[in-house]
Parts: structure tokens; C-alpha cells; sequence
């Protein structure tokens, strides 16, 4: 039986996150420069996005570029931003296809110009899209986030507009990045390195981790499906007992 028919669909996650890893190994292992690696890793976006539109994930957040991935060397950095550039560029009518609304998290002013306008005009173009929100995490890390989210907080409080005592998990929550967006039930690393790496601390709290050895450029919708499968096979008890969820 084909692995996309074993998924239950009323049962789907709503939201995926993904850490795209593997890209300069897999290179490497081809005698390639690491920039090879993320080139071929677009196609690996491109399936897995129509993948997910086609089983019904109604968000997906790719990690395309961390904070600390501008710690790179200089070539590999710029190489990494102008193939973004130009994937956003040619990979907009994938995503006008398949009514796809393409939304950016990190702290994008961090990013070059160029990088920047060809980001906001996606989005733009892509803003009245219903059927999946693909976000990138693009200059992006979570504890980023969560210290830009206090920062907003304490200003406010400083201002006068809120007391310290209004501040709970909802409050906090709604200064994060993502604020209408349900957090993720599924987290998928490939590579087979077994780390969160900065990424969505926040809103992975409750996360099923998923990991497979396999190497980003080599990732296909099936992969994707075959870790749907996987998520629906596991108990998600947060911190009840099993048999507390017997309906
Ligand atoms: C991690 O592999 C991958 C990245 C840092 C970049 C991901 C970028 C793409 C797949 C290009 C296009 C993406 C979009 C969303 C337009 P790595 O370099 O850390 O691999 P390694 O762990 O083997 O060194």
C-alpha cells in the first residue's frame, strides 16, 4: 500500500516544523562543494511542499537560515542568500499553484536588500493563498525570539500599558513570532543528528521529534508522509496518563 494512504486524515497535524539538515554532508560525500548541497535541497523544498498541501498540513516552517548560520564562511553565506533570493524568485508560482501564503519569521532587516524586497513582494503575491502557510525561519533562533518578546513585553510594562502580573503563557505567546499560528505537533529533523538547534523553543513544548537519517537534498513528499504516519502512531499524553485520554 502506498504510505500516503495509511495516513488517517482526520487525524493530521495541523502545523510541521522542519530542520532542513544535511545539505553540505550530502555534498561532501559527492566530492561537491556544500553549495551543491543546498542547491539540490530545493527540490527537496519544492516536494515536500506540494506534499503537504496535498495530504492537507495547513502550516509548514522550514529553518532555512539560522542566527548562527551567519558564522559561516563569507562565501557560503552569500552563496546561501542569493540562491534564496532566487529560489523565492522562480518558486513563487509553485506556491501561487498550489495556494500556498508564504510567510517569513527571524530577524529579517538582518538580511541583505535584495534577499529582503524579493522576500516581501512572495509575500505580498502570496497573501491571499488559503490552502497552506509555508513559513521560512530565515535569519531566525528561538532564543532570539523569546528576548524580543520580553524586550516588547518590558517596554509595554515600562510604558504603563501592562502590569507585570498580566504577563502569563498566553501574553508571552502572542509576542513570539508565530502568534496565529498553532504551535507545531510535529518537529522532523533529517541528517540523522538528533537536536532542536535553537529552533521554535517555544512552541515546541508539546512537539513530537522525528528524525531520519535521511539528508535534506534527498527528502521527497513520501518522507514527509512516512513521518506523518509515524506522528499518528505515538501517544500524545501532555503529562496525563494514558488512561486519562480513553475517550
Ligand atoms: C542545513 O544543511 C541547511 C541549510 C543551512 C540551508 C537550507 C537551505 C536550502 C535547502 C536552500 C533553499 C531553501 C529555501 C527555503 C528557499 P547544512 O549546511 O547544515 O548541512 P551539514 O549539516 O551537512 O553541514
Amino acid at each position: 500500500m502506498n504510505i500516503k494512504d495509511t495516513i488517517d486524515k482526520s487525524r493530521l497535524p495541523q502545523h510541521v516544523a522542519i530542520i532542513m539538515d544535511g545539505n553540505g554532508r550530502w555534498a561532501k560525500e559527492r566530492g561537491k562543494l556544500r553549495v551543491f548541497g543546498h542547491k539540490n535541497g530545493v527540490a527537496a523544498v519544492r516536494d515536500t511542499v506540494e506534499g503537504a498541501v496535498e495530504i492537507g498540513i495547513k502550516y509548514l516552517t522550514l529553518y532555512a537560515f539560522s542566527t548562527e548560520n551567519w558564522n559561516r564562511p563569507k562565501l557560503e553565506v552569500s552563496a546561501l542568500m542569493e540562491l534564496l533570493v532566487n529560489t523565492i524568485n522562480k518558486e513563487t508560482k509553485t506556491l501561487m499553484d498550489n495556494g500556498v501564503k508564504l510567510n517569513a519569521i527571524g530577524d529579517l532587516k538582518q538580511l541583505p536588500p535584495k534577499c529582503h524586497k524579493q522576500l516581501h513582494e512572495a509575500m505580498n503575491k502570496t497573501a491571499g493563498n488559503s490552502n497552506s502557510t509555508l513559513t521560512l525561519a530565515l535569519s531566525y533562533s528561538a532564543r532570539w525570539e523569546i528576548t524580543e518578546a520580553a524586550r516588547q513585553l518590558a517596554n509595554q510594562v515600562q510604558l504603563g500599558l501592562i502590569n507585570p502580573g498580566d504577563i502569563d503563557e498566553n501574553l508571552f505567546a502572542q509576542h513570539l513570532t508565530m502568534p496565529d499560528i498553532p504551535d507545531p505537533e510535529l518537529l522532523i529533523r533529517t541528517s540523522g543528528e538528533q537536536r532542536i538547534s535553537n529552533y521554535l523553543l517555544w512552541q515546541l513544548a508539546y512537539s513530537e521529534l522525528y528524525f531520519t537519517d535521511k539528508m535534506w537534498p534527498e527528502f521527497r513528499r513520501n518522507d514527509l508522509f512516512e513521518a506523518v504516519y509515524a506522528y499518528q502512531k505515538r501517544e500524545r499524553r501532555f503529562g496525563r496518563t494514558s488512561e486519562q485520554l480513553v475517550p
